[in-house]
């Protein structure tokens, strides 16, 4: 298909699919409108592909129905032509995971991507291989992409909507702008690219902030989205706010008002940099914590944003050579879901968030009719800002209530003068006024309706639940415990034996078609307002509500969407007090409820389902319902009982680390008979890459030209001596927070060191003279070794960063042969297809691939590597260990490996945990000593090895990495089956 496209001329006329496509209200998906409400998660980041249904598993359980996935070029496309979604670079385990759960996916396979990756995700050698310019219309550049992006297609056409699948949009690229043309001609190619192949979901597009690219003219998407942070990236001060963006309804007024309001990122965390000062993740975690997420994605909502996606929902690991050299090899995130796929209060918000929105279709078409700024003067109380959203079909009414200087901190109190199908109102009637408690925002509705057929007035609580179980119309309603809350509901149905409701904390007025429930401040836990035949409202603390899910049950059998909320499938349960509700499942004529879940403790299970219900099952185990109420309420419909654990988790051994064995891994340096003889000359003389060589003798010696891009790279320079020579200049690129390690024969000379990346003048790049010590210089042949770590390549745009020795000269000689080495084989041809491109780099003993599990250590020598390197040298060495782990197959056990001396040695550490290397520790810079390592990598039922590369960076200091196994956290429950694929040991036959 040929796109003719007029260039003033919005994409979104040219529907490919009928099953997605959206109005100026929202999205509508098979002819639903829908609110996407998503999370970000890179697959990549979690190397272990049977544990994706965990976190989808997670995602669905907040509410989300969205989950949104950044692919890594340079994973999946390691070296030119070579399209590789084996192991961890699968896209059809995301796929399938997202349609078990009814969790919709938008793709977003770059090329360039961002994310605090190495090259923002384009494929290392592109940055070599390249003439042309990355991220243009240059056909070099086009001609590198294309294998990727068809095999993109390939993988995910099938896996459309429109093929029963879980794919709605494809983003196009990343960030970038639309001039010059070149850009805007690229992505018209990508474009090109999806619209010649069977992709016909709506392209969409990722603006950095409010950057008016690609909504029209050349390269215009179907979508346009834009990204937001307002929180910025210092999660040093987790206290301090820099205020909500208050101008983006106007914005989408003026840019793109005939689409729907989309960001396909906004802050849901922070990333966090290396260095002394950085501050680690719960400092990120605070900064952008249930208060921000209360105050700011409300302000979302308010702006009429009707696709949202938080980036990130669950940030994962940068291992190996994944991060940019702004990052460390943990990508928290401070995210919802923990890097060790915990959760905790922030997940506890954005699940009231997600459920309320799951539950209030209303709210999927609203018109944005006010705000304070623009004459809306419904509060008594200046201090408190509000919005009206309305929607035009059934007269619900969203008033979102701010601080209106959205860092206060204070208590404002204020009413509410609102227009409902009953008259005009001051609200709330009975109670004082409704409270936001410093930083809290809130949607107070009006005219809600619920269930079927059931009518709120107007509620001053929040929404948590409301929809329809066992034919009963259900809200279930929620607020901070130390405000009074107020709801006026059109009671309907012959009451159940409770008649008043269950807490003395609720006061009940009763109006002529309305009865108002006012909650004083102080009722904790869950209070039944009213129960009959007909209907269920309920009321808990925010807290309290947090603890309840609402599983989605599944539809038919053979309908493709039947675990999708409002497509194939209507029916959900209420489900109070476990750690996670995963599925649920309603079998036997409705008889037989299962829920899968997780436990971490014993606790009491409330039920309100469907009164079919006789037998429920956790895990698979019956439930014996207790038939005690759920103190206080008494509710017509709810079963209890007690869940409790089935294991004793005192009981799971944590193996210490000991019986270390020990291998020097610098031959280079330590062995006279160690030969470079197959090691690639590096005698180029040209290179692609921008930033050439600042003085020398014209060779290139940039890793990445001979193959070497990622991890240690290993430099030999050559020269015969004459005994003149006094001292030699190196200018040695790693980027940010690098350090490189220099020799003359067998003599250390000194390391170079860049600094961290919370420094604005941080150096990637270091310039150094090394004095030739007395002694040092050999007759014949005498060669520099330069061992040079990569923290990854820049993700700036058009990014080709110069990696490796940009300087060399010697002071009274000349340079003869350089030699290189990084991984074996080179971006072309290396061994370990399974744990991929990024895993390795080129000390000696990863080309031998000591790091490997199976590896024969016999003959090494027993050393405890807390005691650093034999005899303070400077140099790498490699210690590795082995351990069992005996963990019950239905246990999710949370370990990570700890560093616990103090910060501050002058090492680094590469630590491979059975081959795969999940931790750059640096132990100079900092901050991270905790490792989090999940099951599929361990091997929970059997034989694990942990290797560690101690490269010891100055002479004359004991390094003592005080390297531990740390159970962090255990659950009952988790995905299970979680596949273990770590190949071992086989011969390289190359040094
Ligand atoms: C965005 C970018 C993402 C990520 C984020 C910060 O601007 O699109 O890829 O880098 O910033 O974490």
């Amino acid at each position: 298909m040929v796109s003719a496209r007029a260039p003033s001329l919005s994409r979104a006329a040219e529907a490919r699919t009928d099953d997605v496509r959206f109005d100026n209200y929202s999205l509508i998906l098979k002819g639903q409108r829908v609110f996407l409400y998503s999370g970000e998660f890179h697959t990549f980041r979690l190397p272990v592909p049977s544990l994706w249904p965990d976190i989808i598993q997670k995602i669905k359980a907040a509410g989300l129905n969205g989950v949104s996935v950044y692919i890594h070029m340079g994973l999946v496309n390691p070296a030119p032509g070579v399209v590789d979604f084996d192991s961890f670079r699968a896209l059809q385990p995301l796929y399938d995971a997202a349609k078990a759960a009814g969790i919709w996916v938008v793709l977003r396979p770059g090329p360039y991507i961002n994310a605090e990756t190495t090259a923002g995700g384009i494929a290392h050698w592109a940055t070599t291989e390249v003439a042309g310019t990355l991220r243009t219309n240059d056909s070099d550049w086009k001609a590198a992409w294309q294998p990727y992006i068809q095999g993109i297609i390939e993988a995910t056409e099938a896996n459309q909507i429109s093929n029963g699948g879980p794919v709605i949009a494809v983003q196009i690229d990343n960030e970038y702008s639309q001039n010059p043309i070149s850009h805007a001609e690229y992505f018209v190619d990508l474009e090109d690219a999806y619209h010649n192949s069977d992709i016909v979901v709506p392209l969409t597009y990722n603006d950095p902030g409010m950057g008016r690219n690609f909504i029209n003219g050349t390269g215009a998407v179907d979508l346009y989205g834009l990204d937001s942070y307002p929180q910025g990236f210092d999660c040093s001060n987790p206290t301090r706010w820099r205020g909500v963006v208050t101008n983006y309804h106007q914005y989408h007024a003026d840019v793109n008002p005939s689409q729907p309001f989309y960001s396909p990122e906004f802050q849901g965390g922070s990333f966090d940099a290396w260095g002394p000062t950085a501050p680690g993740y719960g400092p990120c975690r605070e900064l952008t914590g249930p208060n921000f997420q209360s105050v700011f994605n409300l302000q979302l909502w308010a702006s009429n944003f009707k696709l949202l996606n938080y980036y990130m929902l669950y940030g994962g690991t940068s291992w190996g050579g994944i991060p940019f050299p702004g990052v460390y090899t943990s990508y928290d995130y401070g995210a919802s879901i923990t890097e060790a796929r915990e959760l905790g209060t922030k997940f506890d918000e954005l699940k009231r968030q997600g459920i309320f929105l799951r539950s209030t279709k209303d709210f999927y078409k609203t018109d944005w009719v006010a705000d304070a700024s623009t004459g809306l003067s419904v509060s008594s109380n200046p201090n408190a800002f509000i919005t009206l959203l309305r929607n035009p079909d059934t007269g619900a009414q969203f008033f979102i209530a701010r601080q209106n200087d959205s860092t206060s901190t204070a208590t404002t109190t204020f009413q509410l003068n609102v227009t409902t199908s009953a008259g005009s109102l001051r609200i709330p009637t009975v109670v004082d006024a409704i409270t936001l408690g410093g930083r809290e925002s809130k949607v107070i509705v009006t005219d809600y309706t619920f269930g079927e057929s059931s009518q709120a007035l107007y509620s001053t609580a929040s929404v948590f639940f409301a929809g329809t179980i066992d034919g009963r119309d259900v809200l279930f309603l929620h607020g901070n415990v130390s405000q009074e809350h107020e709801a006026s509901i059109r009671l309907t149905g012959r009451p159940s034996r409770l008649t008043q409701p269950s807490s003395p904390k609720v006061m009940q007025s009763h109006g002529r078609d309305f009865t108002t429930f006012s909650i004083l401040a102080g009722l904790e836990g869950l209070a039944t307002l009213y129960d009959s035949d007909t209907q269920l409202v309920l009321y808990a603390d925010s807290e309290t509500a947090a603890a309840f899910w609402a599983p989605v049950i599944p539809g038919a059998v053979d309908d493709p969407f039947r675990n999708y909320w409002g497509f194939g499938t209507n029916q959900t349960v209420l489900v109070g007090g476990p750690h996670l509700v995963r599925t649920a499942t309603l079998e036997s004529r409705g008889r037989v409820l299962s829920l899968t879940g997780d436990l971490k403790e014993g606790v009491r299970l409330t039920v309100i389902g469907p009164k079919s219900i006789r037998q429920i099952t956790w895990n698979g185990d019956s439930v014996t319902a207790d038939g005690v109420a759920p103190p206080p309420s008494a509710t017509e419909g709810a079963i209890t009982a007690q869940l409790e654990l089935h294991n004793d988790f005192t009981g799971i051994r944590v193996p210490k680390l000991t019986g270390w064995k020990f291998r020097d891994s610098l031959p280079e340096v330590n062995d006279a008979d160690f030969s470079d003889d197959r090691w690639t000359l590096a005698n180029k003389t040209t290179t692609n890459i921008p930033k050439k060589p600042l003085y020398g003798d014209g060779r290139i010696l940039y890793g990445c030209d001979y193959g070497f891009c990622e991890n240690i790279v290993l430099w030999r320079g050559h020269f015969e001596a004459t005994g003149q020579e006094k001292s030699l200049n190196l200018s040695i690129n790693g980027g940010r927070a690098f350090a490189a390690s220099v020799w003359l024969n067998d003599v250390f000379l000194d390391t170079s060191f860049g600094n961290s990346t919370n420094n604005r003048n941080s150096i990637e790049e270091t310039d150094e003279k090394f004095a030739i010590p007395a002694g040092a210089l050999q007759r014949g042949d005498n060669v520099v070794t330069v061992v040079q770590d990569n923290m990854g390549l820049d993700e700036d745009n058009t990014e080709k960063s110069p990696r490796g020795i940009r300087g060399f000269s010697l002071e009274g000689g000349t340079f003869g042969d350089w030699k290189v080495q990084g991984k074996v084989g080179g971006y072309r041809d290396f061994p370990d297809k399974t744990r991929g491109v990024l895993n390795e780099g080129g000390l000696f003993g990863e080309r031998q691939g000591w790091h490997l599990p199976g590896f024969d250590t016999s003959d090494w020598v027993e050393r405890d590597l807390a005691r650093g390197l034999p005899d303070q040298k400077a140099g790498v060495g490699f210690f590795t260990t082995t351990f069992d782990l005996n963990i019950p197959e239905n246990i999710d056990a949370m370990f990570s490996f700890n560093f616990e001396e103090s910060l501050g040695q002058p090492y680094r550490v590469y630590m491979f945990v059975n081959g795969w290397m999940m931790g750059k520790r640096v132990a100079n810079l900092g901050p991270q000593a905790k490792f989090p390592v999940h099951e599929g990598i361990l091997n929970y039922r059997g034989s694990n090895t942990v290797a560690v590369a101690l490269w010891a960076m100055l002479p004359n200091v004991t390094n003592q990495p005080d390297l531990q196994l740390t159970l962090d956290a255990v659950y009952e429950g988790g995905v299970g089956n979680v596949q273990v694929d770590n190949p071992e040991w086989s011969s390289r036959g190359r040094e």
